[in-house]
């Protein structure tokens, strides 16, 4: 029985109002109320009876309760599809919203940035810690407030990078791909020897919050040494020994593997270039949980090639998701998709600090994270 008297309003109105509605009685589904946007049919609003919220366009999905609680305080829109947005659609998105919350794979150039405050956008509270794909001078200049969410993704950014270590000194890669290949011709005691990791030296570089907790797990859980560079003075470590080193290369001579935590930024652009790599241990491991642009990608694939060093284990790309050719041809690598803050509990409280942000700035008060 027609539900409108138009073929067309019926199909729209199951879809969108009478199956949605049916599933969440039964509760198999959240609600979204679509409006039709502009960009796109999957471009939807939830709850639009919150007059007065302020609004917040998200760029790529989030852990169902993140979005819920965003859906609490804001007028959200999601991208149900969670296709990656042009800029044309992320800047119309700013500008008839109050707040945008992009992700480390939308690039928040000028462009977006200004539209944005052409229109509503007062605020771009990004989902996740690193934010070098947003311009700053633009977001200065236009008036826009910056926040992120530090802390919440520490301890399963570091867990990854001690897995990357793992699985480098454990070669765990390479006997997945043994295995499943069916290559495997049984137990040997020579078989796919890795290196054990107590007594060996791990280097880092930035020890800020994850530099520190990669630190603490390998000092006390796998009875590594840890020396280090970092910009400023560190004077609170003392659960376990830890050296201070005065300049990057000595670290680069030092360490059995050198695990990078720095923050992306013109300073850091390429702080593992082809000399420092050279100066490495020819058995040594590099470790990237950072961001790609911190290390010379060009000049570490060559340096693996020519076995001028023992492995890398990458979860960071420079051109992600794209990944240079002679990185994956290069061998002893582990390549990991960018899966740093991949945990349900930690995406769902990177999602909350969004909304903690957030709702400070439009209560008027200052951001608990300000960039
Ligand atoms: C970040 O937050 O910067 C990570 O790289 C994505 O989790």
């Amino acid at each position: 029985m027609s539900q409108t008297g138009c073929p067309f309003f019926d199909a729209v109105f199951c879809r969108y109002i009478k199956n949605p509605l049916k599933q969440y009685m039964r509760g198999q589904k959240r609600l979204y109320f679509p409006a039709v946007s502009a960009q796109t049919m999957a471009m939807t609003n939830t709850d639009q009876s919150s007059a007065g919220k302020p609004s917040i366009f998200v760029t790529r999905r989030w852990p169902a309760d993140a979005e819920a609680a965003l859906s609490q305080y804001f007028v959200p829109t999601f991208n149900l599809d969670d296709r990656p947005l042009s800029a044309a659609e992320m800047a119309a998105g700013f500008a008839s919203h109050d707040a945008i919350a992009p992700t480390v794979s939308d690039k928040i150039g000028a462009d977006i940035i200004t539209a944005g405050a052409n229109g509503k956008g007062r605020l771009i509270a990004n989902f996740g810690v690193g934010v070098n794909h947003i311009d700053f001078g633009a977001a200065a200049a236009a008036g826009i407030a910056v926040s992120n969410t530090p802390g919440v993704l520490t301890d399963a950014t570091a867990d990854l990078a001690l897995t990357l270590i793992l699985m480098l000194s454990r070669r765990a890669g390479e006997g997945e791909r043994e295995l499943r290949a069916g290559e495997w011709q049984g137990w040997r005691p020579t078989h796919l020897m890795g290196r054990a990791l107590q007594g060996k030296t791990l280097g880092i570089i930035g020890m800020g919050r994850i530099g520190k907790a990669v630190a603490q797990r390998a000092a006390l859980g796998f009875g590594m040494k840890i020396v280090f560079y970092n910009r400023s003075r560190i004077d609170d470590i003392s659960a376990y020994p830890a050296r201070q080193l005065d300049d990057v290369e000595s670290v680069c001579q030092i360490a059995d593997c050198l695990s990078l935590h720095c923050a992306a930024s013109a300073d850091t652009f390429h702080i593992l270039n082809a000399e420092r790599l050279a100066m490495m241990k020819p058995d040594a491991y590099v470790i990237n949980t950072a961001r790609g642009d911190v290390i010379d990608e060009t000049a570490l694939a060559a340096a693996l090639s020519a076995k001028q060093l023992g492995g890398a284990g990458l979860d960071v790309f420079q051109g992600e998701p794209v990944i240079d050719p002679a990185l994956l041809a290069a061998p002893n690598t582990v390549l990991l998709p960018h899966l740093g803050s991949a945990t349900v509990e930690t995406r769902t409280a990177m999602g909350l600090r969004v909304v903690e942000n957030a709702s400070a700035f439009f209560a008027g008060q200052p951001l608990i994270d300000p960039v």
